[in-house]
């Protein structure tokens, strides 16, 4: 392993300050509180607790975690570099063991230019006397933190940027933070500034990256600057942050893990976090989100659930980025069905729904699913379970079954229809499924019965039985049929007549 990557990803949280910040009603000490609870369960190294200079109750949320936080976990405070915004941070975070200010000015020749007004020198200056004035509010027990807001946009003044952090470095900041401000820069081209600046700092400097998802490609910058020399990766639970979020801490998580990357979390509580942060800032999850979105396991097209199907108890699934429990996840792999699904689906969802079902039987049905599904697009389960009643418990055909009746000397009488004509035969058997087929077989018609099954099921909240027939097709194939009844009896006879349904209905295949 690279030198680079000996060292174990330092998860920098900043939910509770650029997430917050960017809410429609940002949380409230009380609030901050509960989810800071989870981050420590989730395990992360470092917190940011608020901007502290920029209400009273960011400053109160800033002090109250400071206090309760544990001594492993760094408790930092946002300040610009400016005199009173670095003193409210130091006190508002001076009861936390691990204490951090963490100061910022942007270096952007656009941003130093037209928001700040300010020549480089004047902002370098700044900079290194505001570090310099942190340091010494915080003490040598705690450390200070300088991001150069807008890094993402330094690439045609990087030179400039990489000077004043050496100055600002010995100005007594230990962690250098660089932000993708406004994903101004792709990756690769990110990554290889953050290479640059970590190459040219003393080693036990800590970089650190802050990528903004404004394009969609935070998590891929975040996690290919930590194989370039960033071990504090900054990241929001949920992704949020101002805009489009920042950098989601899940995301990043799974990706180094699925890379060999020991990451010092509680993977098994992502899902459980993802769905608390989404209730508690009104920010839905959507669809599609990686790992923790309601569809993100979701399979529709019938090779990915075939895939899906045969490699579902295995690690590595042949449709998915990871095990559902990595996460945390009870919900496994979804299978929904569309006129692109196939028998795979059926046999889950009917499963799934708790009725009885072989793959042959849900290949049997998968036509009559695709059918509806062309008409009304995905289908619910309700609709796939009324396709499984129709199709499998209660099959229309030309033999319809009206009546039988007991005799004695193991004798019954049938009546049936066939295409309308009527049977009403008498017959001698074994046992009434026995007489049943032998009154089919003396009407003339072939019914070649195996074997038989009975069993005592909950379908729904009624108890029935389910008689499961077994026939021969013409052409040898073996067929299943069922029929349901509280009745044993009349569910044996509604097995026989679904079964002769089914040869008849698909004469032409069998
Ligand atoms: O996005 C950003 O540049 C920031 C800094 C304050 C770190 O949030
Ligand atoms: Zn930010």
């Amino acid at each position: 392993m690279s030198e680079i990557i000996k060292r174990l990803p330092f998860f920098y949280d900043i939910t509770l300050r650029d997430g917050n910040q960017s809410l429609k009603k940002p949380w409230n000490t009380i609030e901050k509180e509960i989810i800071f609870n989870h981050l420590a369960e989730l395990g992360v190294q470092g917190v940011e607790a608020g901007f502290a200079a920029a209400s009273e109750m960011d400053f109160e949320a800033c002090s109250r975690l400071s206090q309760i936080a544990p001594d492993n976990i760094v408790i930092s405070a946002l300040a610009r570099c400016v005199k009173n915004d670095i003193e409210k941070a130091a006190e508002a975070v001076k009861s936390a063991k691990k204490r951090r200010i963490h100061t910022f000015i942007a270096m952007s020749p656009f941003n130093m230019e037209y928001v700040l007004n300010k020549s480089p020198q004047e902002i370098r200056k700044q900079a290194i006397e505001a570090v310099s004035f942190a340091k010494n509010l915080i003490g040598s027990g705690g450390e200070v933190q300088f991001s150069v807001e807008h890094f993402g946009d330094c690439n045609e003044n990087i030179d400039f940027v990489i000077e004043s952090l050496k100055e600002i470095v010995k100005a007594g900041a230990s962690i250098i933070n660089l932000p993708n401000t406004v994903e101004r820069t792709r990756p690769s081209i990110f990554v290889q500034m953050v290479e640059k600046v970590y190459n040219a700092l003393p080693k036990d400097i800590t970089i650190s990256v802050h990528n903004h998802n404004d394009l969609g490609m935070a998590t891929a910058t975040t996690v290919e600057s930590y194989f370039k020399g960033a071990v504090q990766l900054e990241c929001a639970l949920n992704g949020l942050g101002e805009r489009a979020g920042n950098t989601n801490m899940y995301e990043v998580a799974v990706a180094l893990h699925n890379a060999g990357i020991d990451v010092p979390l509680n993977l098994s509580k992502i899902y459980e976090t993802a769905l608390v942060i989404s209730d508690m800032s009104n920010v839905k999850i959507y669809e599609k989100a990686p790992l923790i979105g309601p569809e993100a396991l979701a399979h529709r097209s019938g090779i990915h659930q075939d895939g899906a199907i045969k490699t579902k108890d295995m690690e590595k699934g042949a449709y998915r980025p990871i095990h559902p429990s990595l996460i945390g996840r009870k919900d496994d792999e979804k299978f929904a069905f569309t006129s692109q699904s196939g028998k795979t689906a059926i046999f889950e969802i009917i499963t799934e729904a708790g009725y009885p079902i072989t793959l042959g039987e849900a290949q049997r049905i998968t036509p009559f699913a695709k059918e509806a599904a062309e008409k009304i697009g995905e289908l619910s389960t309700r609709n796939i379970i009324d396709i499984y009643y129709q199709n499998v418990l209660n099959i229309k055909g030309a033999f319809k079954f009206i009546d039988i009746e007991k005799l004695p000397d193991e004798q019954i009488r049938l009546k049936f229809n066939y295409n309308s004509k009527e049977f009403n035969v008498i017959s001698k058997g074994n046992g009434p499924i026995d007489q049943c087929i032998k009154a089919i077989q003396k009407s003339g018609f072939n019914a070649e019965f195996i074997n038989y099954e009975q069993k005592a099921l909950n379908m729904g909240s009624d108890a029935v039985g389910m008689t499961i027939m077994y026939f021969k097709a013409p052409n040898g194939k073996t067929i299943i049929s069922r029929g349901c009844d509280e009745n044993t009896f009349i569910a044996n006879i509604k097995a026989i007549f679904n079964g002769l349904n089914i040869i008849e209905n698909e004469k032409e295949h069998l």
